[in-house]
């Protein structure tokens, strides 16, 4: 069914495992999402960005959605990702999200505390729930760039989800969004974390930036024509880790790009004379599926979460 994340999440923190949360643009991204969580039985989060909704439409992506739930009987959660605003977070919610995230994590932390609970009191009004951000990832985040990470304070996380009510918590211990997460070698805080489990024990956390980055796909794309220098993710094992913590949710889109991007790249390259859209992205559909069952298996542990 189309749920909320409540139940998953709970399931999730009892037995130590996370929920992927995948970006979602097109058919071919959806389906290459869902039919691997039907192999492998797992609950999963679509989640759908500001430039998502301008690009595809909420409601194209929700009627998809209402799709892949009836195909597949799968438990799935929509969600609105960095929502920047009350008036984004509202139209994902008329579109039948099932869930929101309002990202105020670069305002002073009074301010990001007084949107935050305006969306969590909007929001827990028509049965939605509510994903904030505490703390700074490094790197381009909703189109500000932040130069340096802020990770997240703990004593400030448990005032935060105390006066605020939301359901859920983002928070930076390292990670960054896109390819280029470390220059040397990868460094998670994951002291942060652990301290935030002491002090909310139950309460679910989210992790973004969470791409690992497949060497292999970067190679595929290098090889057909790409040009992709110095990209580096989080590795498994981090992630691995930090899903049998109070890890919840674990944020994945770069590698949903890199895989569509060297599976495209190679089909062009194969066939230089065929140009049946369903070729291409045929072949993206089925390298996005391998990846995210690899996912389920190697990073997220949700296998048989339904
Ligand atoms: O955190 C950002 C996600 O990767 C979505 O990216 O805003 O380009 O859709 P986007
Ligand atoms: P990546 O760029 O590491 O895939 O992170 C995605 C994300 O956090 C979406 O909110
Ligand atoms: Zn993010
Ligand atoms: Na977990």
């Amino acid at each position: 069914a189309l749920v909320t994340t409540t139940e998953m999440f709970k399931k999730a923190y009892e037995g130590k495992y996370a929920i992927g949360a995948f970006n979602i643009n097109n058919m071919e991204i959806i389906q290459g999402i869902v039919n691997a969580c039907k192999v492998k039985n797992s609950a999963v989060i679509l989640q759908v960005s500001k430039g998502a909704m301008k690009y595809a439409g909420p409601r194209y992506l929700k009627a998809m959605v209402d799709a892949a739930v009836e195909e597949t009987g799968l438990d799935i959660a929509l969600h609105l990702d960095h929502g920047p605003d009350l008036a984004t977070v509202k139209e994902a919610i008329d579109a039948g999200f099932t869930s929101v995230m309002i990202d105020g994590s670069h305002l002073e932390f009074e301010e990001n505390v007084k949107i935050t609970k305006e969306v969590v009191e909007y929001a827990h009004s028509k049965g939605v729930v509510v994903e904030a951000e505490l703390g700074i990832l490094a790197g381009v985040e909703d189109d500000v760039h932040a130069e340096e990470h802020v990770y997240t304070d703990p004593d400030q996380a448990v005032e935060f989800v105390e006066r605020t009510g939301v359901d859920s918590l983002a928070i930076a211990i390292g990670t960054s969004h896109g390819a280029f997460k470390f220059a040397g070698e990868p460094d998670l805080k994951f002291h942060i974390l652990e301290e935030i489990q002491k002090k909310m024990p139950g309460f679910p956390i989210v992790l973004h930036g969470a791409s690992a980055v497949s060497q292999d796909h970067i190679a595929m794309c290098n090889e057909f024509g790409g040009n992709i220098k110095g990209a580096q993710g989080i590795p498994t094992d981090m992630l691995r880790k930090a899903s049998a913590m109070a890890v919840c949710k674990i944020n994945m889109d770069t590698d949903i790009r890199l895989a569509m991007t060297a599976a495209i790249r190679k089909a062009f390259a194969d066939k230089p004379e065929a140009f049946d859209p369903r070729g291409y992205l045929g072949a993206a559909r089925n390298e996005i599926q391998s990846l995210v069952e690899k996912k389920i298996e190697e990073v997220l542990g949700s296998e048989n979460s339904m």
